[in-house]
C-alpha cells in the first residue's frame, strides 16, 4: 500500500503554508508537485551533463544522447510499448494530438472520412481536429454522454461507420473522472476499420496503462501532471503506423539529409528515422529527463497502489461530502466507474468564489470550465469547482476540507 504521509516527505512544496495555513494542494488534474528526485535528476543534468543530443562526437553530447535516449526507453516501458522508437517527445498531450491531427489527419483525410470524438473531450481534443477538418473537409462527430457523465456506448456503436477514421476519446474525464472503457472502444473502433487515439493525459500519472493490452494506436500525455516538470509530454504511435507519417515540423534533428539541387535551384530532403524525424530541433532535452525520474517515481510506488490509494481517497471524499446539504456532486458516485476527480458546486455559490473561499484556508481547488466546455454544457452546468487527488494526499486533509466547505455552507 501507498503511504502517502512516506511520499509528502519527497515534495519540498508541501512544507510551505498558504494564508498561514498548511498548504493543502487538491488541484493535481491541472498539474503536479513535484519530488526532489525530480528536481535533482534535472539540476544534476545542468550540472554535470549539459550539451546538445544527436550532434557532436564530444563525450558531453554523447552523455546527454544517452541520458535522452534512455528517457524514451524508460517511458517505453511505463506504458508497455514495444519499442522505444514509438515514444515522441512532445511539449504536452496538446502538442502531441496537434502532431497527430496535422501530419496524419490533414494528410490522410477527405470530405467523405469522419472522426469520432466525445462530448467529454478536454477542449485539446476537440480543436486540433475542428480546425484541420476545417482545411481538408472530414467531419468531426461527437458521441454523447450519459447525465451521469459516463460515455453513451451505444451511441458510439450506432455512430461508427466505415467513414469513421479515427476514434479520438480521453481514458479518463478531466471534468468527473469518468473512467472509459479502452478496450472495449478499442474493439468497437478497429471492428469499424477505424484507428483509435487516446488521450491520456489524466489516465497515464494515475493508473497502470498498457498501450499493447488496450491495443490504443496513438496515446497523448503530459510529464506535468505525472510528478515530472512542464514543457515535456509523450505522444505514444505504434511504430508502423508512425513510419508511415510525415514530419509535423521541420527543422534539425528531424532529417537525414538535406540536398542542394543545383539545377532545381532547391534542396531535397530525407527523414530522419522514428522518432527522431517527429522531434524537430533541439528537444527539451532536461525535460526528458525529468520525465525519466518521473516515471522512475512512479514505477516505485506501484501505479497500482497510486490507482488504489487515490480511489480509496475519492470513496472516501464523496462520502463525507454527501453529509453536507448544499453540496452538489456530479460524475458517478459508483467509484469503480471513477478516479481522483470530483466536480462539485456549492447551491448559491461561484465555482470562482467557492475556490477563493478555500484558498483562504490554504486549500488549492481548480474552478471553471476546465477547459472542457461542451461537457459543461452538455450537463446543464455552467461552471463547477474541482478537487483532484495526487499521492501525497491524505484523508486528513480530506477531512479539513469538509470543515471548510461546512462553514462555507454557514455563509
Ligand atoms: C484530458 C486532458 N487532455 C489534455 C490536456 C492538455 O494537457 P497539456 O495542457 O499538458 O497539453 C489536459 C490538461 O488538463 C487534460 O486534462
Amino acid at each position: 500500500m501507498l503511504d502517502p504521509y512516506r511520499v509528502r516527505e519527497d515534495f519540498p512544496i508541501l512544507n510551505r503554508t498558504v494564508n498561514n495555513y498548511p498548504l493543502i494542494y487538491f488541484d493535481n488534474a491541472a498539474t503536479s508537485q513535484k519530488p526532489r528526485q525530480v528536481i535533482e535528476a534535472m539540476t544534476k543534468f545542468y550540472q554535470e551533463h549539459n550539451a546538445n543530443v544527436h550532434r557532436a562526437v564530444h563525450t558531453l553530447s554523447q552523455e546527454a544522447t544517452e541520458l535522452y535516449e534512455k528517457a524514451h526507453e524508460e517511458v517505453a516501458k511505463f506504458i508497455n510499448a514495444r519499442h522505444a522508437e514509438e515514444i515522441i517527445f512532445v511539449r504536452g498531450a496538446t502538442e502531441a494530438i496537434n502532431l497527430i491531427a496535422y501530419s496524419w489527419a490533414l494528410r490522410e483525410l477527405g470530405e467523405d472520412d469522419e472522426i469520432l470524438l466525445s462530448l467529454m473531450e478536454h477542449h485539446s481534443n476537440i480543436v486540433p481536429w475542428e480546425v484541420t477538418s476545417k482545411i481538408r473537409g472530414f467531419k468531426v462527430k461527437y458521441v454523447d454522454v450519459n447525465s451521469d457523465g459516463t460515455l453513451n456506448y451505444k451511441a458510439l456503436e450506432k455512430m461508427i461507420s466505415e467513414k469513421t477514421k479515427m476514434v479520438s476519446i480521453s481514458h479518463v474525464s478531466n471534468v468527473t473522472g469518468v473512467i472509459n472503457d479502452i478496450e472495449r472502444i478499442a474493439k468497437i473502433a478497429h471492428e469499424n476499420g477505424a484507428l483509435l487515439f487516446v488521450d491520456g493525459a489524466q489516465s497515464v500519472p494515475h493508473m497502470p496503462v498498457d498501450v499493447r493490452d488496450m491495443d490504443i494506436d496513438f496515446l497523448a500525455f503530459s510529464g506535468h501532471k505525472m510528478l515530472g516538470p512542464t514543457g515535456i509530454g509523450v505522444l505514444y504511435g505504434k511504430l508502423e503506423l508512425l513510419r508511415e507519417m510525415e514530419p509535423f515540423q521541420g527543422g534539425g534533428e528531424m532529417i537525414r539529409n538535406v540536398t542542394y539541387n543545383d539545377e532545381q535551384g532547391r534542396c531535397s530532403i530525407s527523414w530522419n528515422d522514428v522518432p527522431w524525424r517527429f522531434e524537430a530541433g533541439t528537444p527539451n532535452i532536461c525535460g526528458g529527463i525529468g520525465l525519466m525520474a518521473a516515471v522512475n517515481y512512479l514505477r516505485n510506488l506501484g501505479i497500482e497502489n497510486v490507482f488504489q490509494h487515490e480511489r480509496n481517497l475519492t470513496e472516501y471524499t464523496l462520502k463525507r461530502m454527501s453529509e453536507l446539504s448544499r453540496i452538489r456532486i456530479y460524475g458517478p458516485m459508483d467509484c469503480t466507474k471513477r478516479c481522483g476527480i470530483i466536480p462539485f458546486n456549492v447551491d448559491g455559490l461561484e465555482s470562482h468564489d467557492v475556490a477563493l473561499f478555500l484558498d483562504n484556508y490554504g486549500i488549492m481547488i481548480r474552478s471553471g470550465f476546465h477547459c472542457a466546455q461542451p461537457l459543461h454544457q452538455r450537463l446543464g452546468l455552467s461552471s463547477t469547482a474541482r478537487v483532484s487527488f495526487y499521492v501525497y494526499n491524505t484523508r486528513e486533509e480530506v477531512d479539513r476540507f469538509i470543515e471548510i466547505l461546512k462553514e462555507m455552507e454557514q455563509v
